[in-house]
């Protein structure tokens, strides 16, 4: 039985240009490619949870325009439950990415997402129950965020703040989350002293450190050295792989290396979702990294 992942959040028709240097304020470059992928940090972390073999369901909400039924489609081809998808009177999001050497900068004006309503995730009060694990993010209004975490709170079903993009939270969605996953600039937005935050969150705080890997109060867990072609989506693919494990009864450290090499392999590849793993290849690639290092 693959554990059942609820996912809570947006999905956006990413708009990507790769270029090989950030115009400056004003200026005006010549870029060398320009793709749209389906994307959104909830979508995302749908597709890796999914692709990994997790059982998938996707509460969000797109617009009633060509990209909302294509990020939907897309996840309905990857084997996702979309029947939880609403659509609203508005444009799907969007996300306007830079990618620089393999490193992004991104603009997201989320149509639909914000259209997802505390109200709505009352309606969905029983897939919340039926599922193992919940991950959230915050491309969704704060206000919606604050309704699963106390959905998940009253059905007992733990959940995963990953807090992207960063903002202050109250106190009561970072206490009642089961595991919470910034990156480094995240958890600076969240936390006034980072160090003070570990000690007061044992087991909870997860903070993301790219090619130094992750931390939390207990540990340290190496990444796996990979050259990136495209990041965007990596922190997805590591918050849906980190569920997947936790809900699967591995360890946080284990959980943290095993997302850790669903990530480094996802980075491979242009756009969010093409190049997430499945167990199979994460199960590979670990044992190939273990051999090289005898
Ligand atoms: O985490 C990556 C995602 O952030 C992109 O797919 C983009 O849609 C933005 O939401
Ligand atoms: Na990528």
């Amino acid at each position: 039985q693959q554990p059942r992942i609820t996912i809570i959040g947006s999905l956006n028709m990413d708009l990507t240009a790769t270029s090989n240097k950030r115009p400056a304020a004003g200026e005006t470059i010549l870029g060398e490619r320009f793709e749209t992928f389906p994307g959104g940090k909830g979508a995302n972390q749908a597709v890796a949870a999914a692709r990994l073999g997790a059982d998938v369901t996707m509460i969000g909400m797109v617009g009633k325009d060509p990209f909302g039924n294509e990020l939907t489609q897309v996840l309905r081809r990857e084997g996702v439950e979309t029947e939880h998808i609403g659509s609203a009177d508005t444009s799907s999001g969007v996300a306007v990415i830079q990618v620089v050497d393999g490193d992004n900068s991104i603009t997201v004006i989320p149509g639909a997402n914000f259209q997802l309503t505390p109200d709505y995730i009352e309606t969905k009060r029983d897939v919340i129950q039926n599922s193992d694990i919940v991950l959230i993010q915050l491309e969704i209004p704060l206000e919606t965020v604050a309704a699963a975490a106390k959905c998940c709170k009253e059905v007992n079903v733990p959940y995963i703040l990953n807090p992207a993009p960063a903002q202050s939270l109250p106190e009561e969605i970072i206490n009642q989350a089961a595991y919470i996953t910034p990156n480094e600039s995240e958890a600076m937005i969240l936390f006034e002293d980072i160090n003070e935050a570990l000690k007061k969150f044992p087991d909870k705080l997860v903070i993301t450190k790219g090619e130094e890997g992750v931390v939390y109060s207990g540990g340290h867990v190496a990444a796996f050295p990979v050259s990136a072609v495209d990041t965007t989506g990596a922190g997805d693919t590591f918050n849906a792989a980190l569920g997947l494990k936790l809900a699967s009864g591995s360890s946080l450290s284990e959980a943290c290396s095993y997302a850790n090499a669903a990530a480094a392999l996802q980075i491979g590849s242009h756009g969010a979702q093409a190049g997430m793993p499945t167990d199979a290849e994460v199960i590979a690639f670990m044992r190939q990294n273990r051999e090289n290092h005898l």
